[in-house]
């Protein structure tokens, strides 16, 4: 059975958050069998990040705060899917959620989560959700997530949710079905050109850094060996990609010499 977490960035256990995420298991559980686990990020101790970038440069076992950031960290490569659900505050994540993914800022430089879906949920009173949901799809993304684009609902005060209690669960059915087509896939999925383009210009920055020998981000890619595979996962490329991430690798070659 797949694992799926929901991660809730809302201080709130039994506000609009919760109940909506309730409401996508429910629909979840109408498509397939599941196996869900509720993360609270207010029942965990996660410290803000200090700016030090020992995470970033020599490895995120070198970070000098001692949370449970790694318990929720190992959670997440645990499982098969992640629901990740946010109140909008002040047109952002809320702080909770924030603080975490700053803690986790060096899976930005090191993607870890391939073959895993991930579906942001934001609840708002009124606006600014549309944004919040982007930024979270990108984060998924650039996390190695395959990103099951994410809702937002408008819900004033709980009444709404009620009222509109039908309209909003023929809205997470449509999304669970989504979600769950994106959970059970086998085959791995294709890169956008972006996504492409990004991976061949990192790499090729990684590999000519002069003093790539003491960087963890050239050791993992090392280890991984993306230095030499298409992309970060094996996956066939059509023509038009394998042409455009030639011509990215010799640009970026040639941008990265320019500039040593
Ligand atoms: C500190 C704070 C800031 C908020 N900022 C916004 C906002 O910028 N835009 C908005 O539409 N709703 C905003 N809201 C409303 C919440 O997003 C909304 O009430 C949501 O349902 C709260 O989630 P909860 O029910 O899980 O607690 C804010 C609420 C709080 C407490």
């Amino acid at each position: 059975m797949k694992k799926i977490i929901a991660v809730i960035g809302s201080p709130r256990k039994s506000g609009r958050t919760h109940k909506v995420v309730k409401m996508f298991e429910e629909n979840i559980k109408r498509v397939m069998d599941i196996n869900m686990e509720y993360v609270y990020l207010t029942d965990y101790n996660i410290t803000s990040c200090k700016g030090c970038e020992l995470c970033l440069k020599k490895g995120e076992e070198y970070c000098p705060l001692k949370d449970d950031t790694p318990i929720l960290f190992k959670k997440m490569i645990e499982s098969d899917g992640v629901i990740i659900a946010t109140p909008n505050y002040a047109l952002q994540v809320s702080s909770i959620t924030k603080i975490f993914f700053d803690r986790l800022a060096y899976v930005f430089h090191r993607p870890c989560f391939f073959h895993k879906a991930w579906i942001p949920i934001v609840v708002e009173g009124a606006y600014g959700g549309k944004d919040i949901l982007k930024y979270l799809n990108t984060l998924g993304s650039f996390w190695g997530f395959n990103v099951c684009e994410g809702i937002r609902f408008t819900l004033p005060v709980n009444e709404v949710l009620e009222r509109e209690r039908e309209k909003i669960n023929k809205e997470l059915y449509r999304k669970a079905k989504t979600f769950t087509e994106v959970l059970i896939t086998e085959k791995p999925v294709k890169p956008s050109i972006k996504g492409l383009c990004m991976f061949r210009l990192v790499r090729t920055f990684h590999e000519n850094n002069p003093s790539k020998e003491f960087t963890r981000d050239y050791q993992y890619y090392k280890e991984k060996g993306w230095f030499d595979s298409q992309y970060y996962y094996e996956v066939k490329l059509g023509f038009l990609k394998r042409i455009v991430g030639m011509l990215t690798d010799k640009f970026s070659l040639l941008q990265a010499k320019s500039t040593q």
